[in-house]
């Protein structure tokens, strides 16, 4: 029987949600949004591996493209994002997403020719950049504040499930009819995908509308229907009164200086994210590794390329594992010390990464490409996304939040197309030491300016970007302590 809110104003609904026991029903739902990160995970890694028996040749403009498809399509997904969904909700571009996800799926293995697959990867895109853009404001909107950063973090532990699994199915399909690899296997890998898409379109039908963005906009109807689904009820005389606040006190929030201050923290989180090299291991990671023969020596080109694909699960594997730590440590731990430690793991993996390629030490190399990696996951990946997602009013979240994602996704591009410059340029060791300096700019950047959000609810976490200056946010959270005890006494 869901529980009455007595006496509503905006303040006690928030207070319901933000205070409230995260059961089955909460995980459901999260699982269903986060489906998109896995496909994001999976189609970004499934490329890769079929690609090796893709057997169309791409030449001049068009073999630029084929690098660039993805996050070119990504790139258009925010901005439609960013015109969507504050003004029309978070369920129905999920829901809509998840089918393009499917269609690009479907289409990617039926192409017939080269373009055909490149239309498909971009739109692949499209659904890759929405989602990134808007998946985990979704989450943070109903999650409960002790609970946001596990919940949130879900994305990106979908994400790492994505690439590993892309990974495994990709080699047990290699493996099992190596004959049709450049045949039906590399379709058969890019297709997979519309299964999980195709579950996630039929299954976010039965997820509610976010709930804040419901109460910001004043869906007042809709929201206690909503607010049902996760145990609540409000009465229609609480509701009535509730409709009356909700008339006076909403205005159109815009990108004022709170909005900028977060908009500049989250942006430059997200180009660290990316430009200190984390998709590296990921790409030549694999070719180290497939020096030291793990799997021996395949002479058939079809297994060694198997092999390689193997390989890469072992990194992907260790991504999934290291990323449960942020799942369990980030509303304990906070995002600002997980942030810090993490670079500085990295720091140190980079170091010891690049003095190995000197030294010829392989192993040294794998080493510090595994520390990487598990600094990077349990530290920094999940923690972008969620502070992409937490940092804005409810009003314009949803455009904030795709304004952050394309910031990401261009510079992911930015690494795509400079990292093999580097490589052939200053080489492996040099490229390392290059992102252990970059791994210092990205710490100094955190000490001086990531403010700390665990347990605070998001209208808090606003209410810190309004009145701390830019550079006391680091210690933001201690600054508004008293302004939010004063309040709590109040009520
Ligand atoms: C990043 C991706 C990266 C992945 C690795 C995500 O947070 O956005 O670029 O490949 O983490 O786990």
């Amino acid at each position: 029987m869901p529980n009455e809110v007595g006496n509503p104003s905006l303040q006690d609904l928030l207070r319901v949600l933000d205070n409230n026991r995260v059961n089955k029903f909460y995980w459901l739902i999260t699982i269903l949004a986060a489906v998109g990160g896995f496909l994001f995970g999976y189609d970004t890694a499934a490329i890769g591996t079929a690609e090796l028996f893709v057997p169309f040749h791409y030449e001049g403009f068009l073999l630029g493209y084929e690098v660039a498809s993805a996050s070119l399509g990504a790139a258009i997904g925010t901005v439609l994002a960013y015109f969507y969904t504050d003004k029309y909700g978070r369920k129905s571009l999920l829901i809509v997403d998840a089918l393009i996800y499917a269609l690009a799926a479907i289409g990617s293995a039926l192409s017939v020719n080269g373009i055909m697959l490149l239309i498909m990867r971009t739109l692949l895109g499209v659904a890759i950049g929405a989602d990134s853009a808007i998946a985990t404001a979704y989450i943070t909107e109903y999650a409960p504040k002790d609970k946001r950063g596990s919940l949130a973090i879900m994305q990106q532990w979908m994400i790492t499930i994505g690439i590993l699994g892309s990974y495994l199915i990709g080699s047990a399909i290699f493996y099992a009819v190596p004959d049709l690899a450049y045949s039906l296997g590399w379709r058969l890998v890019l297709g997979l995908a519309a299964v999980p898409a195709l579950i996630g379109f039929a299954f976010r039908f039965i997820m509610p509308e976010s709930p804040r963005w419901l109460l910001y906009t004043g869906k007042l109807d809709e929201l206690k229907m909503e607010l049902r689904k996760f145990g609540f009820d409000i009465s229609e005389q609480n509701l009535e009164r509730l409709r009356a606040i909700t008339l006076t006190e909403m205005k159109e929030a815009s990108l004022d200086d709170a909005a900028k201050k977060a908009l500049i923290v989250v942006g430059l989180w997200l180009v660290f994210q990316q430009i200190t090299g984390i998709n590296v291991p990921f790409y030549y990671g694999p070719i180290v590794l497939s020096k030291l023969h793990l799997f021996g020596t395949a002479v058939n080109p079809v297994y060694s390329n198997i092999y390689a694909v193997l390989e890469s699960a072992i990194l992907a594997a260790i991504n999934v594992a290291a990323t449960f730590i942020a799942f369990r440590y980030i509303d304990r731990i906070g995002r600002r010390t997980l942030g810090l430690s993490a670079y500085i793991g990295m720091l140190i993996s980079d170091l010891i990464g690049g003095i190995s390629v000197v030294r010829g030490f392989l192993p040294g190399v794998l080493i510090a490409f595994a520390g990487f990696i598990i600094f990077f996951a349990y530290g920094v990946g999940g923690t972008g996304w969620l502070i992409q997602a937490e940092y804005f009013d409810t009003r314009i979240r949803g455009r904030m939040a795709a304004i952050g994602a394309l910031i990401d996704w261009l510079a992911n591009f930015v690494i795509i197309e400079v990292f093999p410059v580097m490589l052939s340029s200053i080489g492996l060791a040099g490229s390392m030491f290059i992102f252990a300096v970059l791994d210092v700019v990205a710490l100094m950047f955190i000490y001086l300016f990531v403010p700390e959000t665990k347990g605070l609810s998001l209208e808090e976490i606003v209410e810190m970007f309004k009145q701390v200056p830019f550079t006391q946010l680091r210690h933001g959270r201690e600054l508004i302590a008293p302004t939010l005890l004063q309040r709590e006494e109040k009520h």
